[in-house]
């Protein structure tokens, strides 16, 4: 295969020879076995014709820079795979190696995203220029998807940076830098406004650094910050594990662990060593289970949720231009602000204007703040902010096209302030609710063009949290379905997409983790013992804690409304044994959680001290314990592993029950509205990803929810449609967010 396969080969009179990554058959340039081969010949040509060379610029004709290695690939490899994912992974590092130890300068002109084996390639580079765009994002995220930068990026950023910063800059929490804190960082050396500066600069570097080379290659180089032997390194190592092992908190994430030991030991060897160093750790971590989970859900079901799986397709794109936000409250002016960033024209109303101004002035004290670290300019500032209408008049709504309420939760007030609107509007606007426990429906009965009516439920806080949750009700059109996808796609959100149903998905199913772990207070489980499960498990927050900000008042009332539906509709409530619990803690004890002053944890002016210890002399008693567990050992004595899979199996089984319902319609959506909506813990890859990936499959998993629900309570029956996909040896997949296309390897 020739070199202009994938890489293009062009030189000047100067004897420059600019290399453009430029794969004819993808969209963004990969590591794939056609780039593999045309590297190889060109980093032959180049020895071939050395002479004739003064340097080589590096850059890509695609909008992205480098795309990084391929995940269809990597995602299949199983632990039989190993030496061929590590021999292929050292062919890599082998290839860069030859770059950076060409002789003459090699320089990178990053013209979009480099991200992962973007930046590596950048790595073995002498020069790093970036182009200043908003395209443009620098570093390693491999960590995010249980990896690690596995073509010499642990091994070079460790050598640019230092151990310590590698690990926190680039390497342990995967950040991605713009082209400005890229060099901030010391990830690039210099930023260019266009590509023609970015190219002057490359030749400029050239001219002037005829012998360049990697700082790491000249006489005496020492790693910044020292290395675990020299004594000023020493004061600062012992805290790495440590701090690592209490972010961690026991949870499964191989990935930062693996980095930090490659980082460590690799520092101490020559590069070579290091290389292969590297090699071991990306190996075993790219044959595991972790990695896979990841992957399947932070790339594929992302892909897929991100590209419009769930939206209908024959509805042409369309673009919200000036939407009305009712209510500014938290999360109206929450929402406010997440559409005025993305550049709409927004009308925020309150019923008063001091509440509207309220309202509007969270945006300025978000933008303050980003100003005060240096990412934004007082410019976009004040563009952002002038964007921003606050209002008590309804007449300032016309030609909105369309509309977000996010008034108090009450069904009553929400068609009041509809009815107030909808004739002042654009005529086909498109109507929104936040509402985050409401049936659509119910909502919809206060508007008249129902059709045009849908929720979108944000999540607290608006700025900060990626996902919006849908919810097509049973009279919500085609159109409007596809009109709420394309808003949240503009403000830069990620959109899955539910059917009406009490709770939806996301709400009912983080309140089966939360009763979960009350129950297990109330069986006489220590509260702290509860508290490190789901932390061990992976949660990001701990079930009681979470319970407390919320308030127990919250389940309570949803429990309440929910029940009183069911038993309407001439069903029986099955009781959750949470129940009893949280109505004692509110009607005994009158503790209704954080804002009440007293919840599961004692409070003092508002901050936590403890865990109550009347939990233990309250709960607990024989009555109390779960239905299977006839033991006869002391209340409250069951395994940790039973404990953190009580709270994920009740999460994932609930899901599944909502797919049964016909709720949920898609398993990237379940997957990424759980990882990004509700804490579930990553390393699963999502509700139903934990399912696949739990040992046996989903056989494995439904001989283990009989086994729960025998020791604890039917709850844990596994539904039939578990039973029927175990049953055929299948998994929870959509065809369409599974991997497509044959798969590739580099060579
Ligand atoms: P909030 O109490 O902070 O704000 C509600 C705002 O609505 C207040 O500023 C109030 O003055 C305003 N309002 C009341 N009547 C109005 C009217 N007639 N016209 C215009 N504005 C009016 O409440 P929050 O937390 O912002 O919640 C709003 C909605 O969002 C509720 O439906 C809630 O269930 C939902 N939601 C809340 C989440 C949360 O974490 N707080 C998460 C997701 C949804």
């Amino acid at each position: 295969m020739s070199e202009s396969t994938t890489i293009r080969w062009e030189q000047d009179a100067d004897g420059v020879v600019t290399l453009v990554l430029d794969d004819p058959d993808q969209s963004a340039n990969t590591m794939n076995a056609a780039f593999a081969d045309s590297l190889d010949a060109v980093l032959d040509r180049l020895d071939t014709e050395l002479d004739r060379i003064t340097g080589v610029i590096i850059t890509s004709a695609k909008k992205t820079f480098f795309a990084g290695g391929d995940l269809r690939d990597l995602i299949r490899a199983t632990p039989d795979d190993a030496q061929r994912v590590f021999a292929g992974s050292m062919r890599v590092r082998s290839r860069l190696r030859r770059l950076e130890t060409l002789g003459k300068p090699v320089v990178a002109a990053i013209n979009g995203a480099a991200l992962g084996g973007g930046y590596e390639i950048a790595l073995a580079c002498h020069h790093r220029i970036a182009l200043d765009t908003p395209g443009t994002r620098i570093g390693c995220p491999e960590v995010t998807l249980g990896l690690l930068p596995g073509g010499g990026g642990v091994v070079r950023t460790v050598r640019l940076l230092g151990i310590a910063d590698a690990l926190l800059t680039v390497l342990l929490q995967g950040r991605q830098y713009s082209a400005r804190r890229a060099l901030e960082a010391g990830l690039i050396h210099e930023v260019a406004t266009d590509r023609d500066a970015m190219l002057d600069s490359a030749r400029a570097f050239i001219r002037a650094n005829p012998d360049a080379r990697q700082p790491w290659d000249a006489p005496g180089y020492k790693i910044p910050g020292g290395t675990p032997k020299s004594p000023s390194f020493a004061a600062n190592l012992p805290a790495f594990p440590a701090n690592l092992t209490k972010q961690l908190a026991g949870a499964p994430y191989p990935a930062p662990r693996s980095i930090l030991a490659a980082a460590v030991e690799s520092a101490q060897v020559d590069i070579d060593t290091a290389f292969t160093i590297e090699g071991r750790y990306f190996t075993e971590l790219a044959c595991g289970p972790t990695s896979k989970n990841m992957i399947q859900a932070f790339f594929f079901d992302m892909q897929a949720v991100n590209s419009g799986a769930s939206r209908p397709k024959d509805v042409p794109a369309r673009q919200v231009t000036r939407v009305a936000v009712l209510g500014a409250g938290m999360m109206g002016a929450g929402i406010a602000y997440s559409c005025a960033r993305a550049g709409l024209d927004v009308v925020l109303k309150d019923v008063t204007q001091e509440a509207a101004d309220r309202g509007k002035a969270h945006s300025a004290a978000l933008l303050d703040k980003a100003l005060a670290k240096g990412r934004t300019t007082p410019r976009k500032r004040d563009e952002l902010l002038a964007r921003i209408t606050p209002t008590a008049d309804p007449a300032d709504l016309a030609g909105c096209d369309a509309v977000i309420e996010a008034v108090f939760e009450d069904a009553g007030l929400k068609h009041k302030v509809f009815q107030e609107i909808e004739g002042i509007v654009a005529p086909d606007a498109l109507l929104c609710s936040n509402t985050s426990t409401l049936p659509i429906g119910l909502l919809a009965e206060g508007v008249r063009r129902q059709r045009d009516f849908i929720g979108l439920h944000f999540f607290s806080p608006v700025d900060r949290m990626p996902l919006v949750e849908i919810i097509r009700g049973e009279r919500t059109g085609d159109e409007a379905l596809a009109r709420a996808f394309d808003l949240v796609r503009q403000i830069r959100k990620t959109p899955i997409v539910v059917n009406d149903s009490r709770g939806f998905f996301t709400s009912r199913v983080i309140g089966q983790f939360i009763n979960e772990g009350v129950a297990m207070v109330g069986e006489g489980v220590p509260a702290a013992s509860v508290e490190q499960a789901a932390a061990q498990a992976g949660y990001p927050a701990k079930v009681l804690s979470l319970l407390d900000e919320l308030t127990l008042t919250l389940p309570r009332r949803i429990r309440r409304e929910a029940r009183e539906a069911v038993e309407a509709a001439g069903g029986s409530w099955r009781e959750h044994p949470a129940e009893r619990v949280i109505d004692r803690m509110v009607d005994e004890f009158g503790r209704p959680g954080r804002s009440g002053g007293a919840g599961f944890y004692d409070y003092q002016d508002g901050r936590r001290t403890g865990l109550w210890p009347g939990l233990a002399e309250h709960f607990g008693a024989a009555a109390d314990r779960a239905p299977g567990d006839r033991t006869g050992r002391p209340a409250g004595q069951i395994p940790f592993t039973d404990m953190r899979e009580r709270m994920l199996f009740a999460e994932s089984l609930d899901t599944v029950r909502l797919l049964e319902e016909g709720v949920l319609t898609s398993v990237a959506d379940a997957n990424i509205g759980s990882l990004l909506g509700i804490g579930f813990p990553a390393w699963t890859g999502g509700v139903l990803q934990y399912i696949n990936g739990y040992p046996g499959g989903p056989a494995g998993f439904t001989a283990r929810a009989r086994e729960l629900a025998a020791a604890y309570g039917e709850r844990f029956t596994p539904p039939a449609l578990l039973v029927a996909t175990a049953e055929a040896g299948e998994r929870f997949t959509d065809a369409r967010a599974a991997p497509a296309g044959s798969p590739s390897q580099a060579q």
